[in-house]
């Protein structure tokens, strides 16, 4: 199929309008060529990936002064996803100053191009939440998955040169979940056990996108959807089965419209279905040396729960305690006694990072607890380290004394 393009996509595509526009342009036809889009369409905003130093390593530096031959900005509001190092305190994270420098510069390019430093893969948290179908062009897995599943805006899962590319140009191929019968359940989930803690909606999406590689599901009997519990499951399905929307009966904005007659399977999630997922990430055999939450990053009501469950005690000795979350996050919990509340007890709460992206976890670290599967997915691909997954509740009884 051949792409339909308006006069200035062409002028756009032909370098008429500078060489950084024109490879921007160049990409995203080409990817939807292949998906056999028919047109581009304009975007809203962008969440681009590709910032830490860890994942992205060298190569982006040339393709930085690709870009850099033209003063080229982007076109819409665009935010960034979490760097490998808190952008303040990287020393106390133990990042060689090495890491530290060329990360500094990344963030710095990025901001060049009128990004905004945002840091985190959870925008919707500080202010960025997309509307009822927009079409968005962003790239972290669990983010896209949110945006789609629980706002109803429609993005495909992008990588970060095309996400970079529909910044600057403000338009993405209209293929995949931006088009309306592609976003139909595929699946339809039966939840037959109880959904406790946000650990629990983590073992339902890790147990799901196992099986479904890729298929959207539509979930029933889900009792509650709140932010909190919707983003971690959202991370969880995209960790394991790259599942980037599902509909929750009642929950989610489109569960009333979407087709759920035509599923091709009916299953059900069980208590031991649960149980399964907790068993597989319960590596750890002698004591755990570091607790990690914020993925996705944490909210205030999150760290608010850690500061509830905490109560009047202490973190046990040889252990580290560190919550990651958005930098303006911090700044709220700073301003009550939460922020102040958590240091007294020797929990760290990092912005800007988190335990995957950040080589400090996993340099540092052996055996790591989490209440994320997708956390604990990650983690434990590193030969060196072991993860156990629990709720919020039994690593503070756990871990502190
Ligand atoms: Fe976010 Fe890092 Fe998890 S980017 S979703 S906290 S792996």
């Amino acid at each position: 199929m051949i792409m339909f393009l308006t006069k200035e996509q062409e002028e756009m595509l032909s370098g008429v309008k500078g060489e950084a526009i024109a490879k921007s342009m160049e990409l995203i036809v080409k990817i939807g060529d292949v998906y056999n889009a028919e047109q581009l369409i304009p975007i809203t905003n962008a969440q681009v990936a590709g910032v830490s130093y860890l994942t992205v390593g060298e190569s982006i530096f040339s393709f930085f002064e690709l870009l850099s031959k033209d003063d080229v900005k982007v076109k819409v509001p665009t935010w960034l996803n979490p760097a490998g190092m808190d952008m303040e305190k990287w020393r106390e994270m133990e990042i060689s100053e090495d890491f530290a420098e060329k990360q500094f510069r990344i963030v710095k390019f990025y901001e060049g191009l009128g990004i905004k430093p945002t840091l985190t893969c959870a925008p919707y948290l500080i202010g960025h939440a997309p509307s009822y179908g927009d079409h968005l062009a962003w790239s972290e897995s669990s983010a896209v998955s949110i945006a789609n599943s629980f706002y109803g805006a429609r993005t495909n899962r992008e990588g970060a040169p095309s996400s970079l590319a529909s910044a600057i140009t403000g338009l993405t191929a209209n293929y995949g979940l931006h088009i309306t019968e592609n976003r139909n359940p595929r699946i339809l989930v039966d939840v037959k056990t109880n959904l406790e803690s946000f650990s629990d909606y983590s073992a339902l999406g890790y147990w799901y996108g196992k099986k479904f590689h890729g298929l959207i599901p539509y979930f029933a009997n889900v009792q509650s959807l709140s932010i909190n519990e919707a983003k971690i499951l959202a991370a969880a399905l995209a960790a394991s089965g790259s599942v980037a929307l599902y509909h929750a009966k009642d929950l989610t904005p489109e569960s009333k419209s979407v087709d759920i007659e035509n599923v091709e399977e009916k299953i059900e999630f069980t208590e031991s279905n649960k149980k399964e997922i907790y068993h597989h990430f319960n590596q750890i055999s002698e004591g755990a040396d570091l607790v990690a939450i914020g993925c996705p990053h944490a909210s205030y009501e999150d760290i608010k729960l850690i500061s509830n469950t905490l109560q009047s005690r202490q973190m046990k000795k040889g252990i580290k305690f560190w919550i990651f979350t958005s930098n303006k996050i911090k700044t709220v919990i700073a301003t009550d006694s939460l922020l102040t509340n958590l240091e007294s007890r020797g929990i760290k709460v990092y912005t800007d990072t988190c335990m995957v992206v950040s080589p400090s976890v996993v340099e540092n670290f052996r055996n790591i607890i989490t209440n994320s599967t997708k956390a604990a997915h990650y983690l434990s691909r590193a030969k060196t380290t072991m993860v156990k997954l629990l709720s919020i509740d039994s690593i503070m009884k756990e871990v502190t004394e």
